[in-house]
């Protein structure tokens, strides 16, 4: 693990993970805006995203940072949390984004795919929350939005993304039974397809480009969520506008939710 030398400027901080994906790219960059200082956790690139950010301008001084960490490694979630504590002195929002969609039918499931789509999705969120709750008692309150997915309700994509994602909402909603005696918030923002480098493994361009147009074709708006919509949800969830509203699935899928079966 790796933690650039942020200065001690001022602002609530948020931790995204999956900080160098196509969400938590969005996520991080609406969250600067917003005038947190943000923590871009992933297990490859944190320190380049987090330095394409500084460089764009989207964070003056080093109000990102770039930290390199894998969120199923219990030993590496306490020390980057140790990390930010140290240099910030304070983790107000953590944002649950990591994920993976491997790719099988029923039929052909390994146990290793099963168990890597439950470690990063499920097992992972639930160890960042679990370290943040000392700081949180601490402080007096925190946040958590954790990256969901439509599929949570009605299934969709493989049966280990379904599951992990279902399981999630279960989590997140004894999370806000739980930590809201200490005044933490806990809610799932859950996505349809949006066009990041998660779909972009799916299949070639011609197979992912049909797969967005079916998204396209069956939300009421006829178009296709974008990574910044995300963001925003997220934003709102962080904000103190929303402070009283917990154990809620906050859908942003441009009404995709409500159709019938997808993919
Ligand atoms: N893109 C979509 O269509 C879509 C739809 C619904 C939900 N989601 C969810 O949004 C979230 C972000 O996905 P994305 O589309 O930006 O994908 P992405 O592949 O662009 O980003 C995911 C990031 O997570 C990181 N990551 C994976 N395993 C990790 C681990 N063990 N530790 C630390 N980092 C790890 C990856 O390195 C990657 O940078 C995921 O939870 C995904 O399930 C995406």
């Amino acid at each position: 693990m790796d933690v650039s030398t942020p200065d001690d400027a001022a602002g609530p901080v948020a931790i995204v993970t999956g900080g160098a994906g196509g969400m938590g790219v969005a996520i991080a960059t609406v969250l600067l805006g917003d005038g947190f200082r943000v923590a871009l956790l992933d297990r490859r690139g944190a320190r380049e995203a987090a330095a394409r950010l500084r460089n764009a301008g989207e964070a003056a001084g080093h109000r990102a940072l770039g930290i390199e960490a894998d969120i199923t490694d219990e030993g590496a979630v306490r020390a980057a949390l140790e990390q930010i504590d140290v240099a910030w002195g304070r983790i107000d929002a953590l944002v649950n984004n990591a994920g993976i969609e491997p790719q099988h039918s029923m039929e052909n499931l390994e146990r290793d795919t099963w168990q890597a789509a439950l470690d990063v999705n499920l097992t992972g969120p639930a160890l960042m929350i679990k370290h943040c709750i000392p700081l949180w008692r601490r402080q007096g309150g925190g946040r958590v939005v954790s990256i969901g997915s439509r599929v949570w309700l009605g299934g969709g994509t493989t049966a280990s993304y379904s599951a992990s994602k279902a399981g999630l909402v279960g989590m997140t909603r004894v999370a806000c039974r739980e930590l809201g005696a200490i005044g933490v918030t806990a809610n799932v923002v859950a996505p349809s397809f949006a066009r990041t480098p998660l779909n972009a493994e799916k299949g070639d361009a011609e197979f992912v480009e049909a797969y967005a147009e079916r998204f396209a074709a069956a939300s009421p708006l006829g178009r296709l969520v974008e990574p910044v919509d995300v963001a925003h949800a997220v934003a709102f969830l962080l904000s103190d506008r929303a402070r009283n509203i917990t154990g809620e699935i906050v859908h942003v899928a441009a009404g995709t939710q409500l159709a019938p079966f997808i993919g």
